[in-house]
């Protein structure tokens, strides 16, 4: 932990020594690049110019203080069927990543919905892992969607006929979706595959097109951010942050405030009114 000193500039304020931004993307503490220069659970790497989430292949594309938010491009879940056997399924993906290692993410359910594309299925979104077993998810919230033929799925319209969407709950973990197995005869010239993700609300149009296959795709997501423990126990709100003595009080500035987090437990850190730049770093917040 590295909030030794910093530099502000206008509306930047990093760790002085520290890589400042990566392929465009600014990387304000407690994300960081490199050695000494991130809070842990917040590393960043910038691989050929362009930011990920450290040990994954999540591509970051933008990053936030306050709000606590970030928005990355997470994979889709799918599953296809096979040709000569249209009743099974011939290859699939969970979608999952290595994201949330360190727990510090919860899939936004303000700017994230959670959209089902195919002509004969139901997904679902896994979301929380359950202590029973590690490959275990709780299976929260999908929606199903149909089409007679290909025509019926319309271009602009996500209304359950080729594509459906649903709101998701604040809390959820992962990126992981499921799908019920429903025999797709008749179907594999327009829907050959079933496809889940979550999308920033305002970012995805469906199209027909999008029915057929096209398993290697991303899509923006919006996670909310906060400090907070590898699990819920191990989590503080603001009031007990402030007097623990073994975890690191996060917000370090003078002129800020904590703030519970809204999404999941823990807690952020903001400039106090009248104050700009990063609560997380001392001297961060300036008038
Ligand atoms: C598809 O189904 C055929 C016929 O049942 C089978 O021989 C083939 O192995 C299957 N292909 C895959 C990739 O599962
Ligand atoms: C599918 O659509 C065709 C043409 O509109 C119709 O004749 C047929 O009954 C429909 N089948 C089902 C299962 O809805
Ligand atoms: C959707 O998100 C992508 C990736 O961040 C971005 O390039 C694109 O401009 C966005 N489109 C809209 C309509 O917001
Ligand atoms: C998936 O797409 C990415 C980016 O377009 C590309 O770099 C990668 O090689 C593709 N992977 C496969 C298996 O096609
Ligand atoms: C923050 O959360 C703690 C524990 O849940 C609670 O006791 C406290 O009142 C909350 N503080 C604020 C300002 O909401
Ligand atoms: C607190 O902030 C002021 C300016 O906002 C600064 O001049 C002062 O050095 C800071 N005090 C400490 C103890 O960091």
């Amino acid at each position: 932990a590295a909030a030794a000193t910093t530099e502000a500039t206008k509306n930047l304020v990093v760790t002085r020594g520290c890589v400042t931004s990566c392929g465009g993307v600014d990387i304000p503490y407690p994300f960081g690049i490199g050695s000494g220069c991130f809070r842990k659970g917040f590393e960043i790497e910038c691989i050929n110019n362009s930011p990920v989430l450290a040990g994954t292949s999540i591509h970051v594309v933008h990053l936030s203080g306050d709000p606590a938010e970030s928005l990355v491009m997470l994979p889709v879940g799918w599953q296809c069927y096979n040709t000569s056997s249209p009743d099974k399924v011939e290859a699939s993906s969970h979608g999952e990543t290595e994201m949330n290692k360190h727990g510090v993410y919860r899939l936004s359910n303000t700017h994230n919905m959670l959209v089902i594309l195919g002509c004969n299925t139901m997904g679902n979104i896994g979301s929380v892992r359950t202590t029973r077993d590690v490959d275990e998810y709780s299976y929260y919230m999908g929606c199903m969607t149909f089409c007679n033929y290909s025509a019926t799925a319309q271009d602009g319209l996500c209304a359950s006929v080729g594509c459906c969407h649903v709101d998701i709950p604040p809390g959820l973990t992962h990126n992981y979706f499921y799908f019920r197995v429903y025999d797709h005869t008749g179907m594999m010239d327009f829907s050959p595959c079933d496809y889940a993700f979550l999308v920033d609300r305002t970012n995805y149009t469906f199209r027909r097109s999008d029915l057929l296959r096209d398993t290697n795709r991303t899509s923006p997501v919006w996670l909310d951010w906060a400090i907070r423990g590898d699990d819920d126990s191990t989590s503080l709100s603001c009031a007990e942050a402030a007097k623990a003595t073994t975890t690191e009080y996060a917000c370090v500035s003078n002129h800020s405030d904590c703030v519970n987090a809204t999404n999941g437990p823990g807690y952020n850190c903001r400039c106090s009114k009248g104050y700009q730049g990063n609560a997380y770093l001392v001297n961060g917040c300036s008038s």
